[in-house]
């Protein structure tokens, strides 16, 4: 029988949860720095010297001059402002300077609880993996700067999308390693809804994607209504006849309607789900994310007809990492039948919880622990309590 073993520190899942914290104030401070038009201030990559943001007049004269060698500069922002431009500049200095300070905040614990032996070591290397992706992440934000510094006036919207997509990536592996310190999963023994939930998962996973191509594009800022686009559902600008499947994501038409679409297909899925779960386990995280999929979608039309303003492109990005988070958790306890409460994690050195099999009955609700710190070997009980599958 397959189970993950309990060995959970509190200090170690706090501090995963932080990083998870930061990850979605770096993706929403990123959101900020596209809405705000600020992504191609920064002409160049320099990882360690780029923290020191321009501290003489002469130094933002300098970093002025270099933006007006690029074509943003001369095709949108021509005769713009020294003061102007230091605004657009601290929005991307500020989403660097996040990324490099979630680097410092993930390595530096990373070495200390790996030195402490606080964390084991399958768990460091999957931690270092993160860290490692995490370094990607950053030359992959530079991959899509240095594609709006040439020839265009703003970053590829395929790159736009890979970006954003690594750094869910990111957030959602990180949400999971806390989550499995927090409730080991038995793989034995998963939900029966276990594979609806990780394809609801992934279908936001998806919808998120093709967003991103929304906003790449600035397509939030035209067909600004809704439910038709220019009086019709499916858009007569949909097929404008590019090669291959271009127009997919490359007609504004086609990744606006493409992301309605998701939406709808989404709240069917998120409804279908809970409705499925009714008396189970699973239904309260079930409703949760049928909430938060029925509140996002109502945002999303909002700032359609709103025409995408800053206020609302914000909220609508923030609000999807609520619903990524709220799938995550749901998809998690598809996958963990264990249970552990906390009235019996005991004693000053916080002794380990006790575990239940929560599958035992399935209208038992799945709580958190509140966590527990690892005292030597683990018991036999807590390694190998499992249940039966549902
Ligand atoms: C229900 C599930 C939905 C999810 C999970 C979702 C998620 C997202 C995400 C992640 C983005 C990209 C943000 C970025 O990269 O900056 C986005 C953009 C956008 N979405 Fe949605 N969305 C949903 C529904 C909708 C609906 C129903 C509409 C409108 C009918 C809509 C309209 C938009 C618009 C206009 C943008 C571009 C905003 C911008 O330029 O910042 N969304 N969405």
């Amino acid at each position: 029988m397959t189970t993950v073993p309990v060995k959970s520190d509190r200090a170690v899942v706090l501090w995963l949860f932080a990083m998870c914290a930061l990850l979605a104030l770096m993706i929403v401070v990123g959101g900020a720095t596209r809405l705000t038009d600020s992504g191609l201030s920064i002409v160049e990559w320099r990882p360690v010297t780029g923290a020191i943001p321009p501290l003489s007049e002469a130094g933002w004269l300098g970093e002025f001059e270099k933006y007006k060698t690029i074509p943003e500069y001369h095709q949108v922002n021509l005769g713009m402002s020294l003061a102007e431009f230091k605004a657009i500049y601290w929005w991307e200095w500020g989403h660097r300077f996040l990324g490099r300070l979630i680097g410092i905040a993930f390595l530096l614990p990373l070495i200390f609880f790996a030195v402490a032996r606080r964390i084991d070591r399958p768990l460091g290397l999957k931690l270092f993996g993160l860290f490692v992706l995490g370094g990607l992440q950053g030359a992959l934000g530079w991959w899509m700067v240095s594609s709006g510094l040439s020839e265009r006036v703003d970053v590829s919207q395929y790159r736009l999308a890979a970006h954003l997509g690594l750094a869910l990536l990111l957030f959602a592996a990180m949400i999971w390693i806390a989550l499995d310190l927090l409730a080991p999963r038995a793989m034995a023994a998963r939900h029966r809804l276990a594979p609806i939930a990780i394809a609801l998962l992934a279908g936001v996973y998806a919808q998120m994607i093709l967003g991103a191509f929304v906003a790449g594009l600035r397509a939030g800022r035209v067909y600004n209504t809704w439910p038709l686009m220019e009086g019709r559902f499916i858009p007569a600008a949909y097929f404008t006849g590019a090669p291959g499947f271009a127009d997919l994501f490359e007609s504004m038409a086609a990744v606006q309607f493409n992301h309605r679409l998701g939406a709808y297909a989404l709240f069917a899925a998120a409804l279908a789900m809970m409705i499925a779960a009714r008396k189970t386990a699973l239904y309260p995280r079930a409703r949760m994310v049928f909430a938060a999929v029925a509140l996002q979608a109502a945002l999303g039309v909002w700032t359609v007809v709103a025409g995408t303003p800053l206020a609302l492109g914000l909220a609508h990005q923030a609000m999807a990492l609520i619903v990524f988070g709220a799938s995550l958790y749901l998809a998690h306890g598809s996958m963990s039948s264990i249970e552990i409460t906390p009235s019996s994690s005991a004693g000053p050195s916080g002794a380990r919880g006790s575990m239940t099999a929560a599958t035992g009955s399935d209208s038992a609700p799945m709580t958190p622990f509140q966590g527990t710190r690892r005292t030597g070997a683990p018991s036999p009980a807590a390694t190998t309590a499992s249940a039966p599958p549902r």
